[in-house]
């Protein structure tokens, strides 16, 4: 059977590939009054998260009280543990700017899947040769007796209660190190570090929305939310402690701020009741490490954008509409379509579409027809068009949470999705319009400085500034 009897469809070999497009357009094109019932959706969970602790989306307190002033300074380490690589930083601070000079490592599949503690052993010792190398480059001196202040960026959602300590609820992102789950990742991470002798001392533990939040306010005081669009996606902002019921029992001032990071990539997961998932979505959800998990930002990062496209032609493969005679093994391989390949595809200037031919020809030794092609790239636009979309929802959100739609203001946005896909930010953009009418034009987004390495630094150093005024 195909998917068009089942729709009471004619036989699909009566059909074009341009009805075949036709078809995947009305599953993932995402009306503007549908889009504003998933805004309501988040909206509400949002709600949930800030009152009660273990909610779905779990809006995690960040224990990052308030902006940077710009006069943070001094030398910082970051450490960036993310999706795909490790980083380590030297970051400089000082009249309101930054210097950074920076170490990346790919990590291995084993490395991801294997034991947690060996993971951060790997982290600091990277670390230890970074540092070495920054020292015999003579790019810093760490005097006898004196210790570097850390700022560690671990990007997975984790409960706080001070800013140096993080819970890992639940690792996101094809990651599933054992012994990591429900333990302190900065407590481990210090392990590691002692066991390396290193002259550093872990200051504070943030997610990278947290640190793009704040880094791209550092440059720009119209910045009000922080959002990731890579191989995860997720933002964060800045609350009243008033507004945040579940914090009440610190005692904190109600007009205080708090960064709260959303971790906003699991609202609707398990119920999946706001969500259009295709039947593509779900396969890519059931085969995940994690089935059921993440249902927002498996519609909409960069891990998974691929995957959706290359079930599609697997599918299509399977009926017979695609590729006669040839043989397709390589893309039958699970995640052998990268999400770089839509982006690629977006960015092809030519009629014949010839980097799409590249693409199939070079990875997976298929000849493709112009047609063909023309349909990869119709696919490719709707699957990142969709994810823009829910993007926008969720940046919409938020600006309804903190009600500053009338007022404006900026999102800080970093990510290879961001950075990278052509026309990304143009379809957020164009969403937040559907979704809010011309005032979504008061919302911009903007590529924010290295959230990751530049954010951990000011926040490990706004961290100290509290500390040595003894402030909590
Ligand atoms: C995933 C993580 C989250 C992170 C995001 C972007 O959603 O759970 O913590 O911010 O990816 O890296």
């Amino acid at each position: 059977r195909t998917n068009f009897e089942d729709e009471g469809l004619p036989h699909a070999t009566n059909k074009t590939l341009a009805d075949y497009t036709k078809k995947f357009e009305s599953l993932f094109t995402l009306t503007p009054p549908r889009m504003r019932m998933i805004v309501n959706g988040l909206l509400e969970a949002f709600e949930k998260g800030l009152k009660e602790p273990g909610q779905v989306v779990p809006m995690l307190p960040a224990f990052v009280f308030g902006w940077p002033e710009g006069n943070e300074e001094g030398d910082f380490l970051a450490v960036d543990l993310g999706g795909t690589n490790l980083r380590v930083c030297l970051v400089t601070l000082g009249n309101g700017q930054f210097e950074l000079t920076q170490a990346k490592y790919r990590l291995t599949e084993e490395q991801k899947q294997g034991d947690g503690q060996a993971l951060f052993d790997f982290c600091a010792q990277c670390m230890g040769e970074f540092l070495k190398a920054q020292e015999e480059e003579e790019y810093i001196k760490v005097a006898p007796d004196t210790v570097l202040p850390l700022g560690f960026t671990f990007s997975y959602p984790t409960e706080q209660d001070r800013i140096d300590h993080g819970k890992l609820i639940r690792w996101t992102k094809g990651f599933g190190a054992a012994n990591t789950e429900g333990h302190n990742v900065g407590a481990m991470f210090i392990k590691s570090l002692e066991k390396q002798n290193l002259p550093v001392k872990l200051v504070s533990l943030i997610n990278d929305t947290t640190g793009t939040l704040i880094a791209s306010r550092y440059v720009n005081p119209t910045t009000k939310i922080g959002c990731i669009f890579g191989t995860g996606c997720n933002a964060a902002y800045m609350e009243k402690i008033g507004n945040i019921p579940k914090l009440k029992h610190l005692g904190l001032p109600d007009d205080d701020l708090m960064a709260i990071n959303c971790e906003w990539g699991a609202f609707d997961s398990f119920l999946h009741e706001h969500l259009p998932r295709t039947k593509y979505d779900i396969m890519v959800d059931q085969a995940s490490n994690k089935p059921d998990e993440q249902a927002f930002e498996k519609l909409i990062s960069g891990r998974y954008l691929g995957e959706i496209m290359r079930l599609i032609i697997c599918e299509l493969i399977d009926e017979g509409v695609l590729f006669l005679g040839q043989s397709t093994y390589k893309i039958e391989i699970p995640y052998a379509f990268d999400t770089a390949f839509l982006s690629l595809m977006e960015s092809d200037p030519t009629d014949e579409l010839l980097m799409v031919i590249g693409i199939f020809s070079h990875f997976f030794a298929i000849d493709t027809t112009l047609e063909e092609r023309q349909f990869f790239l119709a696919l490719a636009k709707l699957i990142s068009t969709r994810a823009a979309r829910l993007s926008a929802c969720g940046i919409a959100g938020l600006v309804k949470q903190m009600d500053c739609l009338d007022e404006g203001c900026s999102v800080g946005a970093d990510g290879t999705l961001y950075n990278k896909y052509p026309k990304f930010s143009d379809r957020i953009h164009q969403g937040l319009v559907d979704i809010f009418g011309d005032k979504g034009k008061n919302i911009q987004t903007i590529h924010a400085e290295d959230g990751s390495g530049v954010g951990s630094a000011i926040i490990a150093a706004m961290t100290k500034k509290r500390k040595d005024a003894g402030v909590y």
